[in-house]
């Protein structure tokens, strides 16, 4: 029964079934760091009024950073997957394995910016714009040390 079902997964699944390789983890990190950027891009347009403030698109938009923020991606940061071994292939630096304790801290900073964000989403333009920026700010503050200026 077991092995039915593993069977079925492996023939509808073929990249699942087998052990991850690390090329694939630095694209599936790469696409997740695009996912918050995208749900940030439309947060940060209406925080700078370069598109109109929505209350619903907010508290959207916003809702859906929280879960990215709370997706504990440790799978995406399996060793041997920094830029000094996929050289061109991520802008993953190494430090973020030899300092993981302070590379974490900074992922919880995101993640509390990103909930403050969702209490106040959906209260005005006014009340949206400094939260985003703080967000943003933990977005630079990891970038600064962990992620290379290219790949
Ligand atoms: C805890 C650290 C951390 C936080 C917080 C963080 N990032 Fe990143 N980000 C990274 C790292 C590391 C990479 C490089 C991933 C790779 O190339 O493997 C990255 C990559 C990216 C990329 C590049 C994707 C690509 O196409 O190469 C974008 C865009 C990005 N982050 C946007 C953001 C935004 C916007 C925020 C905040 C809303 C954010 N990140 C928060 C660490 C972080």
């Amino acid at each position: 029964m077991h092995k039915t079902i593993l069977t079925a997964f492996a023939l509808t699944f073929p990249a699942l079934a087998q052990a991850a390789e690390p090329g694939d983890i630095a694209a599936a990190r790469i696409g997740y760091y695009s996912l918050v950027n995208l749900e940030m891009g439309g947060l940060a347009a209406m925080a700078q009024g370069k598109a109109p403030y929505d209350a619903e698109r907010a508290k959207a938009l916003a809702a859906d950073l929280k879960v990215l923020s709370e997706y504990l991606h440790d799978d995406l940061l399996m060793p041997g997957t920094s830029n000094a071994e996929l050289a061109g292939k991520t802008r993953a630096l190494p430090a973020i394995w030899e300092q993981a304790e302070d590379y974490r801290a900074k992922g919880m900073a995101f993640r509390e910016a990103v909930a403050t964000l969702n209490g106040v989403a959906g209260e005005g333009q006014e009340a949206l714009a400094p939260a985003v920026g703080k967000v943003g700010a933990t977005c630079k503050a990891c970038h600064d040390s962990y992620r290379a200026k290219d790949f």
